[in-house]
């Protein structure tokens, strides 16, 4: 009955108890049992009954079936942030001895994770360049369990051609795992194309209004058992008034994305003509190295544009400090337009030179379109970049 997606939004997966119209918050960390009859008909799984809160809560699993429906999964775990749901994704699969491959254009965390923590556990990683499919499939190796890989990435939006990956990992029988963050069901369909595991910080566009930190796995519950048996003895699972905000959230998440992937398109528009701007990254327009991939692979581009100053780093703070309208944060998908600035922000830890070598420069901006005025975030980046000249 719910086919779109829009619809699947506001219905999908509602745990309507009590005929409330909306998924009642179970504020809980436990439930009783009436006596040991119950037990023993919960034990030998002949009575639904919850037990503790890091196994299950009916809020949680309401949005969790939301989720899965929207993005054509089966079943969806979700996790107290999307860095917990990439890191229980990957120890739930990997063992001492394993091996891992990660595409580079990844989230920074999610380096760190494989290139800092998992060689603790003697677990190696392969990091190829993205966009070296040839380079990607020579490194699978009899121990390989994952191939990890993201898209659109982070800033410069590049796109990996999903299906090829997906496509790789069953010719050599290795788990496909795409954080899609960026992409979200509506904009791109990353299980329809074969792949494995989705990963989502939730924080984002399906929490939709920058005020939860919430992550998501969504798969067959074949791929996704090693991920559940990991949360059921770890945890990181998140409180209910998380859930219900993330449900609240993913309501109006498919306007919301109509409305950011028009705006932004319009942004990145603008920026591309503005004198100040010496080059956009969004993969709708021509101008972006994977715009003929992206049209393929994608119904929208998001919300996020990456460009740079046409100048240095005195320029790129004339122009920061000089907006009015937008705010300067990191994180996407929310209200409010929040400029990045990534040489100062996500990457401050690095010397200039390893920050520069990873392509990350000093003139580097990037914009996460909100829910405002397309033409009042316009004016605001225009009267900031007419300041920096
Ligand atoms: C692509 C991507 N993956 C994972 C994460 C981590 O998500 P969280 O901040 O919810 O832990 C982020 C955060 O910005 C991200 O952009």
């Amino acid at each position: 009955m719910l086919k779109r997606l829009s619809s699947i939004s506001v219905h999908g997966g509602e745990n309507r108890i009590f005929e409330s119209v909306t998924t009642p918050i179970v504020q809980t960390s436990t439930y009783f049992f009436k006596d040991t009859h119950q037990i023993k008909a919960f034990i030998e799984g002949k009575y639904h009954h919850y037990e503790y809160g890091r196994y299950n809560n009916p809020t949680r699993e309401a949005a969790e079936r939301k989720l899965a429906a929207l993005e054509g999964g089966e079943h969806c775990i979700l996790f107290d942030s999307g860095m917990s749901a990439v890191a229980a994704t990957i120890l739930g699969y990997v063992e001492s001895g394993d091996h891992v491959i990660l595409t580079d254009d990844c989230y920074r965390q999610t380096m760190q994770f494989i290139e800092a923590v998992l060689p603790r556990f003697n677990v190696n990683a392969t990091i190829v360049p993205i966009r070296d499919y040839n380079g990607m499939e020579n490194s699978i190796r009899p121990e390989t369990r994952l191939i990890f890989s993201e898209s659109p990435t982070n800033p410069y939006l590049n796109i990996l051609d999903i299906r090829r990956i997906a496509e790789m990992g069953k010719d050599h029988k290795v788990v496909t795992v795409i954080d899609s963050t960026f992409g979200t069901p509506y904009n791109q369909r990353p299980l329809e194309l074969g792949i494995d595991i989705v990963i989502h910080s939730g924080t984002k566009y399906f929490g939709g209004h920058n005020d939860i930190l919430i992550g998501a796995v969504i798969g067959e519950e074949s791929v996704l058992s090693p991920i559940r048996e990991y949360q059921r003895i770890v945890g990181g699972v998140p409180d209910p008034h998380g859930c219900y905000l993330l449900i609240r959230g993913l309501k109006s998440c498919a306007v919301r994305m109509e409305h950011v992937n028009a705006s932004a398109m319009k942004v990145a528009e603008f920026l591309e003509g503005h004198s100040m701007v010496r080059r956009v990254y969004y993969p709708g327009l021509p101008s972006h190295q994977d715009y003929q991939l992206a049209s393929r692979q994608m119904k929208g581009f998001g919300a996020v544009v990456t460009f740079e100053i046409n100048g240095e780093w005195e320029e790129t703070e004339k122009f920061l400090n000089g907006l009015e309208l937008c705010l300067l944060a990191p994180s996407f998908g929310g209200p409010e337009t929040l400029v990045t600035h990534p040489a100062s922000m996500s990457y401050y830890s690095m010397s200039r030179e390893e920050r520069i070598k990873q392509g990350i420069l000093d003139e580097l901006i990037r914009v996460a379109v909100g829910l405002e005025d397309t033409q009042d975030i316009i004016d605001d980046l225009n009267q900031a970049l007419n300041k920096c000249s």
